[in-house]
């Protein structure tokens, strides 16, 4: 069982595909573990982002992620980073393969919906800045049988 850090950016957000793409993951077969809706701040878009300091689109890429409300959320499931990196396609949704999401619903190389951690050690990094520990549930402490 692995964790995956995943945001909705403002475009989806926006172009009300939330639900939609949601859905592709849970489908899938990735369960939620932590979701909520938030604004967020430039310091927390430009610790999200500080692997691309200094890199020309990095300026551009924080007024995007900071330009309307994101939600931000923490799936789990059998090798959730691959499969959830897979699913997502090319960073440049004009290059991004038909069937992924970036594929399907962007032909932006910045406005490309959805992130995804792209490491272990990405989503241990990236859940800890999004995420306060009692907001990630542990589905295992109650003892629930799920059948999936
Ligand atoms: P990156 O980590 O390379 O892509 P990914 O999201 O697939 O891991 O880049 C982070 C985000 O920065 C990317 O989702 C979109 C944006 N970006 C640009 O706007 N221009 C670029 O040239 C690149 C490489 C990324
Ligand atoms: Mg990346």
């Amino acid at each position: 069982m692995q964790r995956t850090l995943i945001i909705f950016k403002p475009d989806t957000v926006q172009r009300r595909l939330v639900g939609q793409i949601l859905q592709r993951f849970e489908s899938k077969g990735l369960r939620i573990a932590a979701l909520k809706l938030l604004q967020v701040d430039r310091p927390l878009g430009e610790k999200h982002y500080a692997e691309h300091q200094g890199k020309p689109f990095f300026e551009g890429l924080i007024d995007f992620i900071t330009g309307g409300p994101v939600v931000v959320g923490v799936l789990e499931g059998n090798e959730a980073i691959t499969v959830v990196r897979s699913m997502l396609g090319a960073t440049n949704g004009a290059a991004a393969a038909p069937g992924t999401v970036r594929g399907d619903f962007s032909i932006s190389k910045q406005n490309n919906l959805i992130h995804g951690s792209d490491s272990p050690e990405s989503a241990l990094r990236e859940i800890a800045l999004w995420f306060r520990p009692e907001e990630v549930v542990d589905y295992t402490i109650d003892g629930s049988q799920w059948v999936f």
